[in-house]
């Protein structure tokens, strides 16, 4: 960033906050108005604006954050977390909304936390290994791991962490403890149709990082730094009569040193 002696004014605007109350900290000796553009994508990541950013996460249409719902092929039936969270999780659903819809916690790429319409995580721990959506914080028990068909990757089987899969074995209650063949068949009460409901889901830093991983984030994000806005830049900007920018950095950039995961540090 070398222009900036170049009558280019440094505004650190933070994440959605207006950068206009910051201007008097920078505003010393400046010719008013200023002339001023957002950079936007550039520190603060926003997928709308560069979405091949993420074309490297595997399974990157599971990110954080990602709404599912899961249809038992055998029974036809939506998966429910009865009453939106707190008991049972059944599979007698004939279509499906708020309480048979799952929000992704992604733990890496194949294994996630499922959180239900009460924000609880759906879990081990029922009777007769019965799944239950009790749980408020995800630990071992609230974590699994979606195994998706080759041919067809919303064609899902869920395995928890005591090794079974998930199955409706009947509409009333979903078990975990489908130890048989893994067959992709309908009539295999461990296959699962897998929605993925459009729209809802964010495309951020947290995405970025939380779906490479820390090593290859940072590898990419450096990289996206070095280039998405360079020297160039400011100094196109500058030959061009403006005299400031705003730079959004978000939180864990400019308050917090050690930020929590999967943010970092740069
Ligand atoms: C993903 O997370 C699960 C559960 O914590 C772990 O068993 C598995 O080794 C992890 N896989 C990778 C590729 O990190």
């Amino acid at each position: 960033m070398g222009y900036f002696h170049c009558h280019i004014t440094l505004v650190l605007g933070f994440f959605l906050i207006s950068c206009a109350p910051l201007l008097s900290h920078a505003d010393v000796g400046l010719k008013l108005p200023l002339k001023a553009v957002n950079l936007g994508n550039w520190l603060v990541t926003e997928g709308w604006m560069k979405p091949s950013l993420f074309d490297g996460i595997p399974n990157k249409d599971l990110l954080d954050g990602t709404q599912v719902q899961f249809m038992s092929t055998k029974w036809q039936k939506y998966v429910c977390a009865e009453n939106g969270g707190g008991t049972n999780v059944v599979a007698n659903r004939a279509s499906a909304s708020g309480w048979e819809t799952f929000r992704l916690w992604r733990v890496n790429q194949s294994y996630f936390n499922l959180r239900v319409f009460y924000k609880q995580f759906v879990g081990l721990g029922g009777q007769g290994a019965g799944i239950v959506a009790t749980s408020t914080t995800p630990g071992n028990q609230e974590t699994f791991q979606i195994v998706r068909n080759d041919g067809d990757p919303n064609r899902i089987r869920l395995k928890a962490s005591n090794g079974m899969f998930l199955q409706a074995n009947s509409e009333m209650q979903v078990t975990a403890d489908y130890g048989g063949p893994s067959s992709w068949a309908d009539d295999n009460p461990s296959v699962f149709k897998m929605t993925i409901v459009s729209g809802g889901t964010l495309h951020g830093e947290y995405q970025i990082t939380n779906g490479y991983g820390p090593d290859k984030a940072r590898q990419i994000l450096q990289e996206h730094w070095n280039t998405y806005i360079t020297d160039e830049d400011f100094k196109f900007m500058s030959q061009n009569g403006l005299t400031a920018v705003r730079i959004p950095v978000g939180w864990w950039i400019a308050k917090d040193p050690t930020p929590p995961k999967p943010f970092f540090c740069r």
